[in-house]
C-alpha cells in the first residue's frame, strides 16, 4: 500500500529470509523476519516514513515488485539473500530505479565463503550495510533518511 503523505520505502527480502529465527541463528541471530519488520516499521514511523516490507523465495516476485515500485517508492532497501550472488535479473530490474537503493545483509558476507564476496546488487547500490544482524536494517533506514534529507 502506498501512503500519499509519507515517503515510501520498499524493503525487499529474498529467499530463505522467511526462515530467520530458525535458520542458522549463530550466523543470522534469533530475530524473525516479523520482528525485523516490526522494529523497522516502528522506527520508520518516528521518521514519518511508510515501510512496505516484503519477502519472497521467488526471483520473479522480487523483480516484479522492483518494476512496480519504480514510480511509487522513495527508496529501496534490499536483502536479496542468495540472489545477491547470482541474479542478473534483479540487477537489471534495479537499474530501472532512480531512487536510492541500499543493500543490506545480516551477516558479514566478506567474512564468509568466497562465493558470497561478489554481489550483483552492489554496483547499483548507494551503499552496502552488512554484518550487524537485524540492526543492519535499522542502519539502512538511517542511511535512507540521511540521503533523503539532503
Ligand atoms: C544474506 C547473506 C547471503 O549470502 C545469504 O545467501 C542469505 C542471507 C544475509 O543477510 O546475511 O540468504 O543475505
Amino acid at each position: 500500500m502506498i501512503e500519499i503523505n509519507k515517503k515510501n520505502i520498499l524493503v525487499l527480502n529474498g529467499p530463505n529470509l522467511n526462515m530467520l529465527g530458525k535458520r542458522e541463528p549463530d550466523l543470522y541471530g534469533s530475530d524473525t523476519l516479523g520482528d525485523i519488520d516490526k522494529n523497522l516499521t516502528s522506527q520508520a514511523l518516528t521518521m514519518n516514513y511508510h515501510i512496505d516490507f516484503r519477502q519472497s523465495n521467488s526471483e520473479g516476485d522480487l523483480i516484479g515488485w522492483i518494476q512496480d515500485s519504480r514510480d511509487s517508492c522513495d527508496a529501496i532497501i534490499i536483502n536479496a539473500g542468495a540472489y545477491t550472488h547470482t541474479s542478473i535479473g534483479i540487477l537489471d530490474a534495479l537499474r530501472l530505479i532512480k531512487q536510492p537503493i541500499i543493500e543490506v545483509h545480516l551477516s558479514n558476507i566478506f567474512k564468509r565463503e568466497d562465493f558470497r564476496h561478489h554481489s550483483y546488487i552492489s554496483p547499483v547500490a548507494h551503499g552496502v550495510i552488512c554484518g550487524f544482524g537485524s540492526h543492519s536494517y535499522i542502519l539502512a533506514l538511517q542511511s535512507v533518511h540521511n540521503i533523503l534529507s539532503k
